[in-house]
């Protein structure tokens, strides 16, 4: 029990450091309701695994330890900053064709760019991503990673690897909400189903960056508690820091 209330604690202490970075970006309608248990106006009551689903092998303990290492935040951007980032988008990737022929790819039905320049509009959104999910002293990755997911595109489990990237994953879903599966590298049995809302932003670190493989689901397998997810065309704009030493 005092091992929960610890880590109760640990999550209450990151949530808040995230809530704090929310209100000075001003995203006051921004709810983390993945929390729960914490009194703060910010955060409505609702369960802490509300967009996380458990398989059995998970006991108390180790659903609170992964809900701090993989965060969504609902509503991360407006239906008006989804469309802003979709049109400067729009004709960059207009230029390329989806890539469904390799098998062997890590991801089938896609196609994707990485952008250095935003517009002023859209460079905002890449700031509060990066204020929000990383540590203020962290190196990022200056080109953000743009992985556009034709409807019938999947991405297959793998683990980004070291060599290329930081202990901090950040994410925006634009267009379709989706399912991401995380499954224990050495315990297979250790999966948990993670759903991305359409205009979320999802940060992953920790044992959710390092001890699982993520996947996000095709079209027909995107079912999240019972209930079957929209699958449509998925874009996402992923951000990352630097390889750590
Ligand atoms: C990746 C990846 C997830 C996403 O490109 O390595 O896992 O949200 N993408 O598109
Ligand atoms: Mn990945």
């Amino acid at each position: 029990m005092l091992k929960v209330l610890t880590m109760r604690s640990i999550i209450f202490s990151r949530v808040v450091t995230i809530v704090k970075r929310l209100r000075q970006s001003n995203i006051v309608h921004c709810r983390l309701r993945h929390v729960s248990n914490v009194s703060s106006d910010l955060i409505a009551p609702t369960p802490a695994d509300h967009f996380l689903s458990f398989c059995e092998e998970f006991d108390d303990d180790s659903r609170l330890k992964f809900s701090r290492d993989m965060v969504i935040v609902d509503n991360f951007v407006s239906e008006s900053e989804e469309d802003s980032m979709m049109d400067e988008l729009k004709p960059v990737l207009k230029e390329m064709h989806y890539e469904f022929d390799h098998w062997d790819d890590a991801i089938h039905g896609y196609r994707e760019t990485e952008r250095l320049k935003w517009s002023p509009k859209n460079m905002q959104i890449i700031e509060r991503v990066r204020r929000i999910a990383f540590p203020s002293e962290t190196s990022h990755i200056p080109l953000v990673h743009v992985l556009d997911l034709a409807e019938e595109g999947f991405i297959k489990p793998h683990i980004d690897s070291v060599r290329f990237c930081g202990d901090i994953i950040a994410g925006i879903s634009l267009l379709s909400s989706s399912v991401m599966r995380l499954v224990h590298e050495k315990e297979k049995s250790k999966c948990v189903d993670v759903l991305l809302p359409r205009r979320s932003l999802y940060i992953m670190t920790g044992t959710a960056r390092y001890d699982y493989t993520h996947e996000l689901l095709n079209k027909e397998m995107s079912i999240f508690k019972n209930e079957k997810v929209q699958r449509g065309r998925r874009l996402s704009i992923i951000c990352r820091n630097m390889p750590l030493k």
